[in-house]
């Protein structure tokens, strides 16, 4: 059977994009700039997108569009050994345990838009409630909701469902952006939130702040999850992938920016006096305990429903943005046991699916619902010099999320310019790219990807098993 594909250069863009844009970009982005230098910041994560993290994705486009195949078959027809099968098999499973996680995260965020619909954003607000909601029994009919639209999706195939869905969701997901943007200047002390997120502080650069940033920059874009192989074997032989590329980091990079925009200037129009340091890091804090509690000050000015109105906005944005990225990542698993067992995209579906559901239900009922899921082991340094207790979902984020993907990435690169060899990369990306061969970016792509972006990330992996395992940060 003809692998299907995308239908243009623009509905990979789009679709890639929507992989990349998520909670990332909306959230977690503005809050580290503001805290971490402002514009200095935004220079640098913008520096780092173009010139280390570009070269990877279009190396996994490039990979993907050649083998026509998901990672664990890429890896294994141009590997030819046990070894880089076996590095084939952690790119296929890692995105199946992402997912997982994912899966929860866009169940909150779907829970969260229904309940702002529905009238209850004064609960939403309140201090406990994300506590309360996350082990709700509610929590499985939102479950329900978002996999069966997941489903939907990646039923409809590359065409019909994954490019359809981004051409839908992404240019709504724009629009809504600007227009939150828009309303939030007009809120009273915006500007402060603008100046915090514009002025630069280049005193802040330290090491751990671009490492923090670096490793940002690169997931968000989606790199090292075998999305981009897998949607790059969508890809047909006459588009772009260079350009392709540059329009998916670049997009990608306007809508964090945008985000700064939106962010910060709420958050000083609720509170001109706010220390940054009070800003948390996480971005599942921001979004699900400060955030709600900033829409519904907007009530004095606008009204309980004006103030509803705009939750419900805001929560349908970063809905969008986070169904895209979970069917991007879904799709790889997925992709893998259609080439690898000539089985239907429904069969493959419905069996990964069912595994992926059973683990996602183990995670939702790791926040205190079953002790042994909660407390499932402990490890790492806490402030108080005890190792950490981790929950099921914490362990499935820190292997997977936080370690293996710096390591993944440091193998595809490895891979890519000493396995498959620069020639053949090159001529890859030559079709539909007349000008690549012999210029300066070809000579840059294929020198960084050999050298320092492998050591880069080799720096990061180490870094992140020192820290997150035992307690100790080597950058400063
Ligand atoms: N888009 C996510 C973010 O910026 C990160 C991400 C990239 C992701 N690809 C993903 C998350 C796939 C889940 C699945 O927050």
């Amino acid at each position: 059977m003809k692998r299907e594909e995308f239908s243009s250069s623009l509905g990979f863009v789009l679709a890639a994009a929507g992989s990349a844009v998520g909670i990332g970009n909306l959230v977690a982005f503005p809050v580290m700039a503001s805290k971490n230098g402002g514009a200095a910041f935004l220079i640098m994560y913008a520096f780092f997108v173009f010139f280390i993290c570009l070269p990877v994705m279009l190396a996994e486009m490039s990979l993907g569009r050649h083998t026509r195949q998901n990672p664990l078959g890429a890896y294994t027809e141009i590997g030819k050994n046990a070894a880089w099968r076996a590095v084939g098999w952690m790119s296929v499973i890692t995105p199946f345990m992402i997912g997982v996680f994912y899966l929860v995260i866009t169940v909150w965020i779907f829970g969260y838009l229904a309940k702002s619909v529905m009238g209850q954003l004064e609960f939403l607000a309140a201090p406990d409630s994300f506590g309360v909601f996350i082990n709700s029994n509610e929590l499985f009919i939102y479950m329900a909701v978002v996999i069966g639209l997941t489903f939907l999706i990646l039923q409809g195939g590359v065409k019909r469902g994954i490019e359809q869905a981004a051409r839908v969701l992404m240019p709504l997901l724009f629009l809504m952006l600007i227009a939150l943007v828009i309303y939030v200047m007009t809120l009273e002390n915006a500007e402060l939130g603008v100046k915090f997120f514009l002025i630069p502080d280049f005193d802040k650069m330290t090491g751990k702040v671009l490492n923090g940033a670096l490793a940002q920059a690169f997931f968000s874009l989606s790199l090292a999850m075998g999305i981009l192989i897998t949607y790059g074997s969508y890809i047909q032989k006459g588009n772009n992938i260079v350009q392709a590329g540059k329009m998916v980091a670049g997009l990608s990079l306007l809508v964090a920016a945008c985000s700064g925009l939106l962010i910060l200037p709420a958050v000083f129009s609720f509170n001109p006096d706010v220390q940054l340091s009070e800003l948390s890091e996480s971005s599942i804090s921001m979004i699900f305990t400060f955030l709600p509690k900033i829409f519904l000050a907007l009530q004095t000015n606008i009204g309980y429903l004006g103030a509803s109105f705009i939750a419900s906005f805001f929560f349908l944005l970063v809905f969008f943005a986070a169904l895209t990225s979970l069917v991007s990542i879904i799709e790889v698993p997925v992709a893998s046991l259609m080439d690898g067992k000539g089985v239907s995209r429904r069969t493959a579906l419905y069996s990964l699916g069912g595994a992926m559901i059973v683990l996602a239900i183990i995670c939702a009922l790791s926040f205190g619902r079953v002790d042994l899921f909660t407390s499932l082991t402990s490890y790492g340094l806490g402030a108080d010099g005890l190792p950490l207790a981790k929950s099921f979902f914490d362990l499935v984020y820190d292997i997977f999320y936080e370690t293996i993907l710096p390591l993944n990435g440091l193998l595809l690169c490895l891979f890519v310019i000493y396995r498959w060899k620069k020639h053949n990369f090159d001529a890859e990306i030559s079709q539909g790219n007349s000008t690549f061969a012999g210029s300066l970016l070809q000579k840059y792509i294929n020198f960084s990807l050999g050298t320092f972006i492998p050591v880069i990330l080799a720096v990061i992996f180490v870094n992140t098993v020192a820290t997150v395992f035992f307690g100790k940060n080597l950058l400063f």
